[in-house]
């Protein structure tokens, strides 16, 4: 499949069949995230594949989330990002081609504070690069899925014991759709599209 009919074929699936999804599968989804572009190639996501009852189970228990279709999606991927990955990336072993950072020592180091004071906002980033590249793998592999932003942050980390200093910026589900959903609806590109001149 061609990346143009991915995007267009994509939808936020709510309703999954029975089939599960095999471990290759997940795999080669994870894997087109893993080759997405990042800030300083920090590379600073992490995803915890839950597609084992009862971790659904302990999900629905502590009400992680509030909308029931997520705990019967056959694949729950939650996607967190480590906000301190960027911590010694600039400069070092990740540091990218020549020139890409100022040679002068004091506008070096004033690039790389405010690289630090964002790291919030480009953890985010990276990972919902690494997250898009996996749902455009996984429409590519006949699979829907959606990314799912209602969630009880703390609740998920307790349960899946994830560390601090990682976040969770959201949830992608995924499994084989019941059905086709018509395409929703956008803003035209005349909307969205300003022509500087
Ligand atoms: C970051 C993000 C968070 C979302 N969170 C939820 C969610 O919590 N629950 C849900 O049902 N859909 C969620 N969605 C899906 C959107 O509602 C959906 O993308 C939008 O309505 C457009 O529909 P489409 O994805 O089928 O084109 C989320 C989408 C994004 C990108």
């Amino acid at each position: 499949m061609e990346v143009k009919n991915a995007i267009e074929k994509r939808r936020s699936i709510r309703k999954y069949s029975k089939e599960t999804v095999s471990e290759k599968v997940i795999n080669e989804i994870v894997e087109a995230g893993r080759l997405a572009p990042s800030g300083c190639n920090a590379q600073p996501w992490k995803f915890y594949i839950v597609n084992n009852k009862p971790v659904v189970e302990k999900l629905r228990e502590k009400k992680v989330f509030r909308q029931d279709f997520v705990y019967s999606a056959p694949v729950i991927i939650v996607c967190c990002g480590d906000t301190n990955a960027y911590i010694g990336k600039y400069g070092g072993e990740y540091q990218v081609e020549e020139g890409s950072v100022p040679n002068d020592e004091k506008a070096r180091k004033e690039l790389f504070s405010i690289l630090e004071e964002k790291k919030l906002l480009r953890t985010v980033r990276d990972v919902s690069i690494a997250s898009a590249f996996m749902v455009l793998k996984a429409t590519e592999m006949g699979l829907g899925t959606s990314f799912i932003g209602l969630v009880n942050e703390s609740a998920l980390r307790e349960v899946l014991c994830i560390p601090v200093g990682f976040i969770i910026p959201f949830v992608l589900i995924a499994g084989y759709s019941c059905g086709n959903i018509p395409q929703r609806p956008r803003k035209s590109l005349k909307e969205i599209m300003c022509k500087v001149k």
